[in-house]
């Protein structure tokens, strides 16, 4: 018989297990620095409420009625409706954005590791500044202990998803997340005492339009066209947008694929709404505990994908006991990283289980292959190829040598071209047809039941929101990307 979690308590444990990881920790300060803070923090709030949470549920509710990997359950529920089995392409797109997602990831949490192992033997003991940026430097422009990072930490995805979701999952979620918790807490109350914190607070919630709609070099001035006016651009609000789905992993299946364990007594509402409030706090705090640090030291906000691994060391480095709580973070980071990285992974293995037969252990070391080989792509990327490194060469070979990427591809390397493309754009996409999914397509007493809300008032809240609002929400930001209106 298929499992199922053993409780209530155990689904929402590991629904923030998925949730809360690198990209409240790591991603989350960074792009809000790299956007300018305030306004950057406002439209990702307002994507998590009206776009997140609603989405959620649908997601939830879906993976328990369809009881299997995201393309079967999309399959399953598709001709339950009467409507076109192509709706099964979602859960294959959420495979491949799971996936290729994972292949960063992976590089990232490798070096969350290392880190975990330099805070212990003392490192960043009394460092500056400088020093701690040089150490990061020196872990990312060396490929081969990237790459031997990675493969440690796919090794241990790999193993953790062939023990079975009940297996490893519950146990290790159930300990962590609450540690990782209170070590915030610590960094903030820490960050209040260094200086920085009333500009932190300043730059995370006053609003500052100009950074988020204007468009910036990498020196963070602003770009003028050719009358001198500032050039307006929509990618900040189509990056906070993909935050709010990353964060929440949703999109791609992950959580509907944690909702097919679910058991058919639950109320779905609620653990909606913890899920979704954890991961905010979390993703909160980790922006209080670093950004003092940033303006205390005087570095830059907009230092990149580097931000949580140049600033954090420096408190670790100078409090009592710093080495021990640095090592305890980075290790309970680590910890958060791998009960996300279990979930984008779980779809495509489930699959190949339910629909090639083939055992637990085998579907993991495939799927885990593959993402190891796609991750080397990221490695590059962090000591310096850029895409216009890559495709030259092709473009030569085939004879265009002439041909060079345009100015808006030349600026992205493997690993931000990946992010930008998953986390922007597929994920986006992925949970907008959910949306119309579950509003439009599903029938209205398969949803209701699904649901069992304690309050009548919710269901008809949910179902105006994700016929309406999401997609609406969603599709507003693409149809101005791609230029068909403005307003
Ligand atoms: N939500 C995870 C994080 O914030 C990442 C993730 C994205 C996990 C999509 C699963 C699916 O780190």
């Amino acid at each position: 018989m298929r499992h199922e979690w053993s409780s209530q308590l155990t689904f929402i444990l590991a629904a923030v297990g998925s949730a809360v990881g690198l990209g409240n920790i790591w991603k989350f300060p960074y792009i809000t620095g790299e956007y300018g803070g305030g306004v950057f923090i406002l439209a990702y709030l307002f994507c998590i409420c009206l776009i997140g949470l609603p989405i959620m549920l649908a997601e939830i509710s879906l993976g328990r009625r369809g009881k299997q990997s995201p393309v079967n359950t999309m399959l399953q529920l598709s001709q339950e409706a009467g409507a076109n089995p192509a709706w099964s392409l979602l859960g294959w797109s959420g495979m491949v954005a799971g996936c290729l997602i994972l292949s960063y990831y992976s590089v990232i949490a490798g070096e969350v590791m290392a880190y975990s192992f330099r805070a212990s033997s003392g490192m960043f003991n009394h460092q500056t500044a400088d020093g701690i940026k040089g150490i990061y430097t020196s872990l990312v422009s060396d490929p081969e202990k990237l790459l031997a990072w990675h493969t440690i930490f796919m090794s241990l995805t790999v193993l953790s998803v062939a023990k079975g979701v009940r297996g490893g999952l519950e146990k290790t979620v159930t300990f962590l997340m609450p540690a990782l918790l209170v070590l915030l807490i610590i960094l903030v109350l820490y960050a209040r005492t260094t200086g920085g914190f009333e500009q932190a607070i300043d730059f995370m919630f006053t609003p500052d339009t100009d950074k988020f709609f204007y468009a910036r070099n990498d020196l963070g001035n602003y770009l003028m066209d050719a009358n001198g006016d500032k050039i307006f651009t929509w990618e900040p609000m189509m990056v906070a947008m993909g935050h709010a789905f990353f964060t929440l992993s949703l999109g791609m299946g992950a959580i509907m694929m944690y909702g097919s364990y679910l058991n058919r007594h639950v109320s779905i509402g609620k653990m909606t709404l913890i899920i979704v409030s954890l991961d905010t706090l979390v993703a909160l705090l980790a922006g209080l505990a670093i950004f003092p640090l940033v303006f205390a030291n005087g570095l830059n906000p907009a230092a990149g994908p580097g931000l949580i691994f140049e600033t954090l060391p420096l408190a670790f480095g100078n409090m009592t006991d710093g080495a021990l709580i640095g090592t305890f973070f980075f290790v309970l980071l680590f910890f958060a990283a791998l009960s996300s990285a279990i979930s984008l992974i779980e779809p495509s293995v489930a699959w190949l289980i339910e629909s090639k037969g083939l055992r637990r252990i085998k579907a993991t070391v495939w799927v885990g292959t593959v993402v190891w080989f796609i991750g080397i792509g990221t490695i590059f990327s962090f000591s310096g190829t850029t895409l216009q490194d890559i495709f030259q060469p092709l473009f030569s070979w085939v004879g265009f040598e002439h041909i060079e990427l345009s100015q808006t591809f030349s600026k992205y390397n493997f690993f931000t071209a990946i992010d930008f493309f998953t986390a922007s754009i597929m994920l986006p996409i992925g949970g907008l047809l959910i949306a119309v999914f579950a509003g439009w397509v599903m029938h209205q007493d398969s949803t209701e039941r699904e649901f069992s809300f304690r309050s009548r008032h919710v269901y008809p809240v949910w179902q105006f929101m994700v016929r309406y609002v999401s997609p609406f929400l969603v599709l507003m930001v693409f149809l101005n990307i791609i230029g068909i209106f403005k307003f």
